[in-house]
């Protein structure tokens, strides 16, 4: 089976993607994973001024899936320019930028400080659930203004990665790609916590973090299939609870172009090649020859 897929204007060699959080900063998670397994990997999320993170804990597995709480830790764009960017060009894979901020102004400085440092795209990371503030794609117009603001400072391709906890994931949606965007990462975690009842505390410091893994795939899969449903020409990338080749595969037959892959790096940092091997066994199985003639392809009743 062919892998490589069209994400707007970017051509993928693998449907895969590495979500952002899950692989550093994409240098650190080379020695340990295979690359050639991604059609790309995204850095952490990066913002104007260095972030130190919340304190420990910050990473507490719940059932079926994980919580994290990190805060956007990160060295801060002018630090990522002489630390991060000079590494890119020698990995095996096209790295993307994650922009995060508190103000549109902020995601547009970082987003043009990633694309300087020579990322192939930047994702524009409106959903972080452990961030102060409101969060932008709970929200169309503070979302479309994030998103106009940093298509105005870049000419690589940007995407902008919403929440399942949006009320109207579609309308999110349609205002950012009106912004310009030229796809969606559907989705980021999910807001949840969990309580030690023998300490009486949360599990996390900062309470309230993002819940992934395994139980998030129907929540974001049903968000992939109402934005490909209202707006089948937007680019769609698919995250949250992929662990096998047949969970790509669904992502794909709801209209997902690509499929983003996060928590099970943490269990397993080379599952993106158990995966792929998945993935060429369904083609070969069910008499499938190129990756994109699943986007979309789900059967009615
Ligand atoms: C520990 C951790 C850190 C994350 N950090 C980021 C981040 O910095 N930026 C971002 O856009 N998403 C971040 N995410 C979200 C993931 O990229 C992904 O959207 C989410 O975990 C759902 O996919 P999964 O179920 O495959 O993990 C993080 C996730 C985890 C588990």
């Amino acid at each position: 089976m062919d892998l490589s897929t069209r994400l707007g204007p970017l051509r993928l060699r693998s449907p895969l993607v590495a979500a952002s959080g899950t692989v550093g900063s994409v240098a650190d998670f080379a020695a340990v994973a295979s690359l050639q397994a991604y059609g790309a990997a995204v850095a952490k999320s990066v913002t104007r001024t260095p972030r130190p993170g919340l304190p420990p804990p910050r990473l507490a597995p719940v059932a079926s899936g994980m919580l994290n709480g990190i805060g956007i830790q990160n060295p801060g764009i002018e630090a990522w320019l002489k630390t991060v960017a000079p590494g890119l060009a020698s990995l095996e894979v096209p790295v993307w930028g994650s922009a995060a901020g508190e103000t549109a102004d902020e995601f547009a400085e970082v987003a043009a400080g990633l694309a300087a440092g020579g990322v192939a795209a930047v994702e524009v990371n409106l959903s972080c659930p452990n961030l102060e503030g409101r969060m932008f794609s709970l929200d169309t117009e503070a979302a479309a203004a994030v998103v106009s603001a940093v298509r105005r400072e870049v000419l690589v391709p940007v995407g902008a990665k919403l929440s399942p906890n949006a009320q109207d994931i579609v309308a999110v949606a349609g205002a950012v790609a009106e912004a310009g965007a030229d796809f969606v990462v559907l989705t980021n975690s999910i807001w949840g916590a969990a309580i030690d009842s023998s300490t009486r505390r949360p599990l996390l410091s900062g309470v309230i973090g993002g819940y992934s893994g395994v139980p998030l795939r129907p929540i974001a899969l049903r968000c992939v299939f109402e934005v490909h449903r209202a707006l089948p020409e937007l680019p769609i990338v698919g995250c949250g609870g992929v662990r096998r080749g047949e969970d790509v595969v669904e992502y794909l037959l709801a209209g997902a172009s690509a499929v983003a892959v996060g928590t099970v790096h943490f269990a397993e940092p080379r599952a993106g090649r158990r995966i792929v091997r998945q993935l060429l066994a369904y083609g070969r199985k069910h008499g499938v020859e190129r990756v994109e003639e699943l986007v979309g392809a789900v059967e009615p009743w």
